[in-house]
């Protein structure tokens, strides 16, 4: 959801139930981008760039706990919520808006 009022466009990527949970979906912007679209226990959802800041890492294969996950590569541990690595590690991934309407996962990409 958007913070700041800015009027966002959101369109729809997939059925809540087609995530899995404690998983993700991959979306693909047209100029390439691929965002990761992770569902939570609780089915929150939360969308990153599905680039580890650390050495690029596919962090839609990674595994989520609470509202992180751990990249596959070098488990560096990323706050889905920030974007940003849990220290020791430093690095920020970019975040997406992203929210759930009618049982539609709905991303601003
Ligand atoms: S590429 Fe993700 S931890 Fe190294």
């Amino acid at each position: 959801m958007s913070l700041d009022g800015s009027a966002r466009r959101f369109i729809p990527v997939a059925k809540l139930e087609d995530i899995p949970k404690l998983g993700a979906r991959r979306y693909c912007r047209d100029d390439g981008k691929v965002i990761a679209v992770f569902r939570t226990e609780s089915d929150s959802v939360f969308a990153l760039a599905d680039a580890c800041p650390h050495k690029g890492g596919p962090l839609s294969q990674g595994i989520v706990f609470g509202e992180s996950v751990a990249c596959p590569l070098h488990n560096w541990c990323i706050s889905l919520a920030s974007g940003e690595a849990t220290a020791p590690d430093e690095g920020r991934v970019e975040r997406f808006d992203v929210r759930i309407v009618d049982g539609m996962v709905e991303l601003a990409p």
